[in-house]
């Protein structure tokens, strides 16, 4: 089943995570290749990624999409706000018509123990440890990491520090955490929305 989790956010807005198990014929008969990508696994994220565009809105404009200088993906006319992840044989998108998004997907890894002080500010790690009794550290740590990711493509910008710019706080429920972005006079705070799927950690923004 490649659809491993859809949601349909409002009208507007979809998600929806793809497990990668076709071969890339599958998604790249949908799909054109904007750019040389020479592995063949990060060549199928791609392509998988851009398909659920085209799974989510089938009358999404993949062929219009271009690439800014931060290397986020775009629209120039905005007809759809999106944002793309992969990690492993998993893809995950989130598009819409109206609201401003981002999304990622995370598998645990020995790299974010290694660069967890680079990413968390100081009272964001010990908040970070005193929620969720029943989480294990590394899947608060691989949430986290997804959460400001997922800001950092909502943003869209570039030129962000993770510790300084994005704080990351249990929510008040299940599947609820709560973000603010900072940067000069940007200001904003939203909920960021996450979900535990086998090991890996989606998290979603939608704002406003
Ligand atoms: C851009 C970035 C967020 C991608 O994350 P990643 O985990 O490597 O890869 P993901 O699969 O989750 O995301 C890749 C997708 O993000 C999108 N993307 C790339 N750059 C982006 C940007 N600046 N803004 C929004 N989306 C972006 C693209 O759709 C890309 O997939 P595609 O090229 O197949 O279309 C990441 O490489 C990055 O630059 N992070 C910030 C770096 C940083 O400052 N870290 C400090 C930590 S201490």
């Amino acid at each position: 089943m490649p659809i491993f989790f859809q949601h349909d956010i409002d009208g507007d807005t979809r998600l929806a995570v793809w497990k990668i198990e076709e071969e890339e014929a599958f998604f790249s008969e949908m799909v054109p290749l904007q750019r040389s990508i020479t592995h063949p696994h990060k060549r199928r994220q791609h392509l998988a990624g851009r398909f659920l565009l085209y799974y989510l809105f089938p009358q999404f404009p993949l062929s219009l999409i271009q690439i800014a200088d931060t290397r986020k993906p775009f629209l120039r006319d905005e007809a759809y706000h999106f944002s793309i992840s992969h990690c492993g044989d998993y893809a995950a998108a989130i598009a819409s018509r109206s609201r401003r998004v981002g999304i990622d997907i995370e598998l645990p890894s020995e790299k974010l123990g290694r660069i967890r002080e680079k990413f968390l500010h100081p009272s964001e790690a010990d908040a970070m440890n005193r929620g969720q009794a029943s989480m294990e550290e590394m899947s608060k740590l691989t949430l986290f990491w997804s959460a400001k990711e997922a800001v950092f493509k909502w943003w869209g910008h570039g030129g962000v520090d993770f510790s300084e710019m994005i704080r990351i706080a249990w929510g008040k429920a299940d599947g609820l955490l709560q973000g603010s972005f900072q940067k000069g006079d940007a200001r904003f705070s939203f909920p960021v929305h996450y979900r535990m799927m086998d090991e890996a950690a989606l998290a979603w923004i939608v704002y406003p």
